[in-house]
């Protein structure tokens, strides 16, 4: 049974295929308002989620299908203790496909694993969120034009960043692609990912703390949340919290043409004033989001057919 867990577990040639689908869904909405009708898709978020279940439950409905799902792990049967590989089993007598997230690392692997039908990473903790890459991807397309020949800047925390991670590698697979990746000590990006994304394929990145030094340089700007959720000590995040906030100032030396991404929810590390800025893309993000589910929901449903 295929699933997505890895942005990794999709070729290259998937990935763009991924993007015609999407584009054309959008040209055309009208035919694909039917192709799910009689499936559901269930939402299991065992951690709080605004784009990722809604625009996962948006796409199935905007496709026919239906939605089941709980929006808390308080209000499932995991807080009676129940496994995520039982609640996977469970769901497969009820659901043509999963969307999951949980705060664990490898919990949509379990799934996966224990699942009849297929299961979508919608974020393990601070691992992988797939499908906020493809969200990403579609917008660069769409923004830019193309994958290769673009520098790529990624601030604030690399660390526990999911999106950041799943991002790394999945345009590193492309040419001439260069990373800076802008962070505070604390929160560099960690080893496993720069070992096997960057420094095992021989990819140019450079790493530091100075966004406004690195600004002119770069064709993407990827703004990032200091995540409260992933700190151990509260005083760490409170001296973290704002490290990088975007202002129209700081904005002043960046290519006219850059693009300025963030998976969102932001905080304060992209003041209100710059959403006026054409450069910034985030809430085109967001609707792209929708549409890329849209097309991977159509792809593994057709693919467990077989
Ligand atoms: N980008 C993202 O994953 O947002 P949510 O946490 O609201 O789903």
């Amino acid at each position: 049974m295929r699933s997505l867990i890895d942005i990794l577990d999709l070729s290259v040639e998937e990935i763009d295929a991924l993007i015609v689908t999407a584009c054309d869904i959008i040209a055309n909405p009208d035919k694909y308002a039917e192709c799910c009708k009689r499936k559901k898709l269930a939402t299991l978020f065992f951690e709080p989620s605004t784009r990722t279940r809604l625009s996962f439950e948006a796409a199935m409905l905007e496709l026919g299908g239906s939605v089941i799902g709980f929006s808390s792990a308080n209000s499932s049967s995991a807080a009676k203790g129940e496994s995520v590989a039982d609640t996977a089993k469970v769901i497969s007598c009820y659901a043509d496909i999963i969307a999951m997230r949980h705060p664990k690392e490898g919990a949509a692997l379990v799934a996966a694993q224990n699942a009849e039908i297929p299961v979508i990473n919608a974020g393990d903790g601070g691992h992988c969120h797939p499908t906020q890459t493809l969200a990403d991807l579609l917008t660069v397309y769409r923004e830019k034009g193309r994958f290769s020949n673009l520098t790529v800047g990624l601030c604030g925390d690399l660390k526990f960043g999911r999106t950041v991670h799943s991002l790394i590698n999945a345009m590193s697979r492309y040419d001439n692609v260069k990373f800076v990746l802008i962070s505070p000590e604390e929160l560099k990006l960690p080893s496993y990912v720069k070992n096997a994304a960057l420094k095992g394929k021989g990819i140019e990145y450079v790493q530091t703390t100075d966004l406004e030094a690195a600004m002119p340089g770069l064709d993407i700007l990827y703004m990032t949340r200091i995540q409260q959720e992933r700190f151990a000590d509260i005083d760490e995040y409170l001296r973290l919290k704002d490290s990088y906030i975007l202002t129209p100032e700081k904005l002043a030396s960046a290519k006219p043409d850059m693009c300025i991404l963030h998976p969102l929810p932001r905080v304060n590390e992209i003041s209100v004033k710059v959403d006026a800025d054409p450069r910034a893309c985030y809430f085109k993000q967001v609707l792209n989001g929708k549409f890329m589910r849209m097309a991977l929901i159509l792809k593994l449903l057709e693919e467990a057919k077989r």
